[in-house]
C-alpha cells in the first residue's frame, strides 16, 4: 500500500494507477470499523485500483462539536488497509488541504439540502463535507466513489453535487453495517460508556418498530414518526433530536409512503450525537 500525505505525491501516484484500470475511492475519517472496510471490499469488487483517504476534516465540524477529540489510530487504520489490500493510502494533514485556512474563500454549497436533517442541527455542516469531496475528487480523480447509506443525509448531498457540477465520478451507495446487536458502526461509538452502549440500541430499535409498523400496513408518516416517538420516550437517557420521513433524494418530508422513503433519526446519547436509518419500500 502505498501512502501519500501530499497532495503531489498523491497525483503522482494517480498517474500511476491509471494505467491499471478503474480507480475507486473510499473518503474517511480513520478510527476504521466494519462499515468502512464494507466500503473497501464494494470498492475493490467494482475498481482495479482502490484508494482510501484518511483526513478528519475540520470544516464540517461545528465550533462546539468533538474535532479535537475525534478518535485518531492511524497506525491501526494502515494495518487493516494494508489487510484489505487497499493501493494507496491518502492521508494529508490539515496544512495540506486548507494551506491558508483562515483566507479560503471557495466553497461548495449544495442549497436548501444541507439545511435539512443533520444540517439543520449541524449549521455549515455539509458545506464542510461537499468542499472536502469535491477537493479529494479533484485531487484522486477517482472514477467511482463509496459512500455508506448509514450518512443518508451525506449520500444524497453528495449525489446531488456530482449531478449538478457534472463531475465525473460514479457514486456508489453501500448498506448500513451493524453491530451483532443492531447498532450501527459508527467512530463516535468509541465515546460511549458501557451504560451509554446499551441506551444507544434505541435508535435500531426506534427503527425497527417504524419497519414493523409499516409492514402491519401503516403508510402515513406521521403515525409512523408517532411509533418511533414511543420506543424513545421509554428511554429517557437518550435526547431524541430528530426523527423524519422523507424523500431519500430530495431529503423533502413525505406524507404518505408510496415510493421509497427513508426513515431517519439522529440522537444524543450522554454527549454523543449518533444518527441512524432505515429504507422503506411499498
Ligand atoms: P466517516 O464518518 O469516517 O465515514 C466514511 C464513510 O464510511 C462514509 O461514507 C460513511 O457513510 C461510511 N460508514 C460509516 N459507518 C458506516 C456503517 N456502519 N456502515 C456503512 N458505511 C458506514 O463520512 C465521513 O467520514 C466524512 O463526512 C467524509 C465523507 C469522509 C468527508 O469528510
Amino acid at each position: 500500500m502505498k501512502i501519500c500525505s501530499t497532495i503531489r505525491e498523491a497525483r503522482a501516484a494517480y498517474g500511476a494507477a491509471l494505467i491499471r484500470g478503474r480507480l475507486g475511492l473510499v473518503p474517511t475519517m480513520g478510527a476504521l470499523h466494519q462499515g468502512h472496510l464494507s466500503l473497501v471490499r464494494s470498492a475493490h469488487s467494482q475498481c482495479h485500483v482502490v484508494a482510501v483517504s484518511i483526513f478528519v476534516n475540520p470544516t464540517q465540524f461545528g465550533p462546539t462539536e468533538d474535532l479535537s477529540k475525534y478518535p485518531r489510530q492511524f497506525e491501526r487504520d494502515c494495518r487493516l488497509l494494508e489487510q484489505e489490500g487497499v493501493d494507496l493510502l491518502f492521508a494529508p494533514s490539515v496544512e495540506e488541504i486548507y494551506p491558508r485556512a483562515n483566507e479560503a474563500v471557495t466553497w461548495i454549497v449544495v442549497e436548501g439540502l444541507s439545511e435539512k436533517l443533520d444540517g439543520r442541527s449541524r449549521p455549515g455542516h455539509f458545506q464542510g463535507v461537499t468542499t472536502i469531496v469535491a477537493k479529494l475528487f479533484n485531487i484522486i480523480q477517482p472514477e467511482a466513489a463509496f459512500f455508506g447509506q448509514k450518512d443518508a443525509a451525506q449520500l444524497a448531498i453528495i449525489r446531488r453535487m456530482v449531478r449538478d457540477l457534472n463531475l465525473p465520478v460514479e457514486i456508489v451507495a453501500c448498506p448500513i453495517v451493524r453491530e451483532p446487536d443492531g447498532l450501527a458502526m459508527s467512530s463516535r461509538n468509541a465515546y460511549l460508556s458501557r451504560e451509554e452502549r446499551v441506551h444507544a440500541l434505541v435508535l435500531h430499535e426506534a427503527l425497527l418498530h417504524v419497519e414493523r409498523r409499516f409492514q402491519a400496513g401503516v403508510r402515513t408518516a406521521a403515525a409512523l414518526i408517532s411509533a418511533a416517538k414511543e420506543v424513545f420516550v421509554r428511554q429517557p437517557h437518550v435526547l431524541l433530536d430528530y426523527c423524519e420521513i422523507v424523500h431519500p433524494d430530495t431529503l423533502d418530508p413525505v406524507e404518505r409512503i408510496s415510493q421509497e422513503t427513508l426513515v431517519a433519526v439522529a440522537a444524543y446519547v450522554g454527549s454523543t450525537r449518533l444518527i441512524d436509518n432505515l429504507l422503506l419500500n411499498p
